[in-house]
């Protein structure tokens, strides 16, 4: 189920270049009269009409505080006052105006959500992560987590793979010492994940396993949490540490926490690039 919410304007282009080069909302359809802008999960529609609407509160929110500290660089003439923390919601936000009167605010939720990405913003909003809030994950997350990796693909439905949440610090800081630097970013977040495969259930070990970890990066992403692929961790020592048996496949070991910062993109191929059409 999806929704838009529609509002008047007496000047659609202005406000079309306010929302979209301001706030970076992004055009989703184009009607002539009326216009509608996508941001996350939020559609907003304007029509061209006498008067505008200016009631309410349009609200965007951020993963993390540094996404709204820089809106509030970009708004702050327009604001009401900085960015603050309020207690009763627990969010950080600021409110500000837009070129019609109407109030904006922008906001980060201080404690876990449940998951409201589309799939689409997920697979292209997701980055790997290698610095992390000093915040536990909570239990009843890392239980949604695992809920939805019951759906991850498997060679003849094996449901081979299975997961080692890793919490102990001692056992986290070994994780992160055996391919440092490249394993580094283990010991920077509050927990860990094993990601394993066992190949007494199934023939393909390493798909499975590969799929599996990747599934778990995608839903724990939705859920606002970071992780970071890490390679090459299916190493006698890791398994010897972690209880695994030697034949069994480590795809990961994964941090997990909340990112400190969403990094930026790293440049991306153009798509014909990699799509090699044989007819
Ligand atoms: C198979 C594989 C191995 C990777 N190994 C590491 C690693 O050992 N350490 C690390 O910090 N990142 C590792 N990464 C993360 C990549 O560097 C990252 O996916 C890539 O730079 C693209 O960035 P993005 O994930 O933010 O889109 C690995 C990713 C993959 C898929």
């Amino acid at each position: 189920m999806s929704g838009i919410h529609f509002m008047k304007t007496d000047d659609l282009e202005r406000v079309k270049d306010f929302y979209t080069n301001k706030i970076g909302m992004q055009e989703w359809v184009d009607q002539g009269e009326c216009i509608i802008l996508k941001h996350g999960n939020m559609l907003l529609g304007f029509c061209e009409a006498d008067g505008s609407d200016t009631d309410g509160v349009i609200t965007f929110f951020y993963r993390t505080k540094e996404q709204v500290d820089r809106m509030y660089e970009t708004f702050k003439e327009r604001a009401e006052s900085e960015p603050i923390k309020r207690e009763s919601y627990n969010i950080y936000n600021f409110f500000a105006e837009d070129i019609e009167g109407r109030t904006i605010e922008f906001q980060t939720f201080l404690h876990p959500l449940k998951p409201y990405l589309d799939s689409i913003e997920l697979l292209e909003g997701r980055r790997s992560v290698r610095e992390y809030e000093n915040r536990e994950v909570p239990e009843e997350v890392l239980e949604d987590i695992f809920e939805t990796c019951r759906y991850a693909p498997t060679s003849k439905n094996s449901q081979s793979y299975y997961f080692i949440p890793i919490k102990d610090r001692d056992t986290i800081e070994f994780m992160a010492d055996r391919r440092a630097p490249n394993s580094g970013p283990i010991a920077e977040a509050p927990m860990a994940v094993a990601v394993c495969c066992d190949p007494d259930n199934t023939g393909r070990v390493q798909q499975d396993g590969d799929i599996a970890a990747y599934h778990f990066t995608l839903t724990a992403w939705s859920h606002g949490l970071g992780t970071c692929w890490i390679a090459a961790m299916d190493r006698e020592d890791v398994k010897d540490k972690l209880g695994i048996p030697q034949d069994h496949y480590v795809a990961t070991v994964t941090p997990l926490g909340y990112p400190e910062e969403i990094p930026k993109t790293p440049e991306r191929k153009e798509a014909k690039e990699f799509v090699r059409r044989i007819d």
